[in-house]
């Protein structure tokens, strides 16, 4: 009965993150052979955690393994919680200061008692493969060329490669964040999208999101996005990452689809759900990323692409890769 009601409804076309960041890990790997074999250059990365959030822990982890299977030189620098921001602006220094490290990420959040502000822009502009220094974000809104921040860049890629015209196209951005909002407002607006962004104080958010061909949000509340927000056959990129730990919300969200994730919030007491209400982006938008497997793997390769990138104009080298 519900696969029926499912089968005549019409299906958005699923943009597949994994596929896409496996294409740019796969040119990154083939660049940095390249730089290599024809400057005897190894480019490196250095990522800084502080503290003991589970999930950085993971998110790092998957940095460093990445990094390595594309052969670059990565390191992990694990701090204790209790270190001070001096000793962290030190480590920060130090890598600053090495030739072989190019790109220098501190992994977010840091403890709450350290200045975020302090920390990043204590990152040498050149190595800051996040794009979070002022320096790199004032060069991003003036279109020059730049660090970009991995998941606005990211989503820009797969926008490009799933052949979606960003050029003349409405754009709507839902959420304001320095990580994603802000710096996809300003990359669309550089691809000659008409781009407005909206946020918590946005009144009658669908009258304005419902306009847009290209749809980003980035807010942090689950499936706030439902049909009325959505233009029929828009592209619509899910940017959100929460968990849902409670059955009936998940019934609620999923209905006749739930019991997969109900067996998850069980076995690992959770269930990913992102910003857009899944059901209601699969019927009502053209294209769309899920969450989880849609943006979320091209944020690494991002970072990936970043780290090659300052490697190559620190040393004053063009681009070594094929593609571009
Ligand atoms: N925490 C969540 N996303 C990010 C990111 O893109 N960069 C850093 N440094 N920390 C994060």
């Amino acid at each position: 009965m519900s696969s029926n009601k499912i089968s005549t409804k019409r299906r958005a076309e699923i943009l597949d993150g994994n596929a896409v960041a496996a294409e740019i890990k796969a040119e990154v790997k083939d660049a940095v052979a390249r730089l290599r074999e024809s400057h005897n250059v190894q480019p490196g990365l250095a990522v800084v955690r502080v503290g003991e959030d589970a999930a950085s822990a993971v998110y790092v982890r998957s940095k460093i393994r990445v990094s390595q299977e594309l052969g670059l030189k990565s390191e992990h620098l694990a701090l204790p919680a209790e270190t001070s921001i001096e000793e962290l602006l030190d480590v920060i220094e130090q890598l600053n200061s090495r030739a072989d490290v190019d790109g220098i990420l501190v992994q977010l959040p840091l403890p709450s008692a350290m200045d975020e502000r302090k920390v990043l822009e204590k990152i040498d502009p050149a190595k800051d493969v996040d794009g979070f220094h002022p320096i790199n974000v004032g060069r991003l809104v003036l279109n020059q060329q730049t660090l970009v921040p991995c998941t606005p860049a990211g989503i820009i890629e797969l926008l490009k490669r799933s052949r979606v015209p960003m050029s003349g196209a409405i754009a709507c951005v839902v959420g304001r964040s320095n990580i994603v909002g802000r710096p996809v407002a300003q990359l669309l607006l550089q691809h000659d999208a008409t781009v407005t962004v909206c946020h918590s104080r946005t009144r009658d958010l669908a009258s304005v999101t419902s306009q847009a061909d290209i749809l980003i949000v980035a807010t942090g509340r689950a499936a706030l996005i439902k049909s009325e927000h959505i233009k029929p056959g828009a592209t619509v990129i899910d940017v959100g990452m929460n968990k849902i730990t409670d059955e009936r919300e998940a019934r609620e969200l999923f209905g006749d689809d739930a019991e997969k994730r109900i067996n998850s919030i069980r076995t690992r007491g959770y269930t990913l759900v992102g910003d857009v209400h899944l059901r209601d982006a699969l019927n009502a938008a053209g294209k769309f990323t899920p969450v989880p497997g849609g943006v979320g793997p091209l944020t690494v390769a991002m970072l990936m692409s970043n780290t090659l990138q300052a490697a190559l104009m620190r040393r004053g080298i063009g681009n070594v890769s094929s593609e571009q």
